[in-house]
C-alpha cells in the first residue's frame, strides 16, 4: 500500500470515521462519551475488552489508513465501551514492526486515538523475564524502557526513565490499585527489541547489564508517539516466560500464550483497578 497523505492527515480521517461510526453515542469531541483513555491490549489480554460495558466494536479494515495486522485470522478491532463510568477505547490486535511495518505505521493507533480525544494511554504487552528472582507470571510496571534496536547506531543504549514517558501520577495509581487488589507486582525497566526471533542467551546477560529487567517487541514506539501527542503514559507487562539463557530449555510462543492465559484474570484485574481511579468526577465532562 502506498500512502501518499501525511501520518497526522490519515489519522484525522481514521478519527472522523471513528467519530461517524459512533455518532449516536458521542454527540460533541468534548462531552461526556469522549474517550480519555485508551488501552493497548497485548498478547493475553485481549479479553479485557469483553469487560467493557455498552460496547461497540470496529474492526480495523473498517478504518481508512488503520494498519492491518499481518497474521491472518487476527484482524483486529477497536473497541468502544464503558469501565464503570469510564468511556475508554481498547485496541484489541496490536501491529509489530517484525510483520513488516514501518516504526510510523506502528504508532498509527496512538495518533488516532489522539484525534479522538485520549488523553491517557495504558500500553499492556507479554514480554519475557530477565531477572531470574522473579517468577514467570508475574505483572511488572514498566518504569523506564531502553531501546534495544540498535537503530540509532551501535552504542549501548541509555535507560529513559520517568516523565514524560513514564507517567508518575498513573504509577501511583497502579501501585495503589495493585495494593488495594491484592495483586502482586514488579516494577522494572522494559528492553525493546524488533524481533521476530527471541534473543541469544548474551544478549539478555547484556541487557541485564545494562538494568533491564523485561525484554519484549512493542510498546516503546508506542511510548514515544504517545509522547510525542502529549499523551501520559502507563506500561504494563505480563512477564509470560524466562527470557533466553535463563533456563536450561528453549523459549516458546506457546509459553506465552498459555502464561497469558493463566494470568489474564489478575492483568485485568489491575488494569481495571487503575481506570477505577480514573473515572469522570460528578458533575465534570
Ligand atoms: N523476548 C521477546 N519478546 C517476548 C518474550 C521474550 O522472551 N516473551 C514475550 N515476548
Amino acid at each position: 500500500m502506498t500512502t501518499v497523505i501525511p501520518a497526522t492527515q490519515a489519522a484525522q480521517e481514521a478519527a472522523a470515521a471513528v467519530r461517524a461510526r459512533l455518532g449516536p453515542l458521542w454527540a460533541s469531541p468534548s462531552g461526556p462519551d469522549t474517550p480519555r483513555v485508551a488501552i493497548i491490549l497485548g498478547s493475553g489480554l485481549g479479553d479485557f475488552a469483553d469487560t467493557l460495558s455498552d460496547s461497540r466494536l470496529i474492526p480495523y479494515d473498517e478504518i481508512p489508513h488503520y494498519p492491518q495486522p499481518a497474521v491472518p485470522g487476527h484482524a483486529g478491532q477497536l473497541v468502544y465501551g464503558r469501565a464503570g463510568d469510564l468511556p475508554v477505547m481498547a485496541a484489541r490486535g496490536r501491529i509489530h514492526y517484525y510483520e513488516g511495518h514501518s516504526l510510523e505505521t506502528v504508532a498509527f493507533p496512538i495518533h488516532l486515538f489522539a484525534r479522538l480525544g485520549v488523553q491517557t494511554l495504558i500500553i499492556t504487552n507479554a514480554a519475557g523475564c530477565i531477572n531470574a528472582d522473579w517468577n514467570v507470571g508475574d505483572l511488572m510496571l514498566i518504569t523506564g524502557h531502553l531501546d534495544y534496536t540498535f537503530l540509532g547506531g551501535p552504542d549501548d543504549p541509555a535507560t529513559v526513565l520517568g516523565e514524560p514517558h513514564h507517567s508518575q501520577r498513573l504509577l501511583d495509581l497502579a501501585r495503589r490499585a495493585a495494593r488495594e487488589g491484592g495483586i502482586p507486582v514488579r516494577e522494572g525497566v522494559y528492553a525493546w527489541t524488533l524481533g521476530p526471533s527471541y534473543e541469544t542467551p548474551a544478549e539478555i546477560r547484556h541487557m541485564r547489564s545494562l538494568g533491564a529487567a523485561a525484554v519484549g517487541m512493542s510498546t516503546v514506539p508506542e511510548i514515544r508517539a504517545a509522547t510525542d501527542e502529549g499523551l501520559e503514559v502507563l506500561a504494563i507487562s505480563c512477564l509470560t516466560n524466562y527470557a533466553a539463557g535463563i533456563q536450561d530449555r528453549p523459549l516458546s510462543h506457546d509459553e506465552v500464550l498459555e502464561t497469558g492465559q493463566r494470568v489474564k484474570g489478575t492483568f485485568a484485574r489491575l488494569v481495571r483497578g487503575v481506570l477505577d481511579q480514573l473515572q469522570p468526577k460528578e458533575n465534570t465532562v
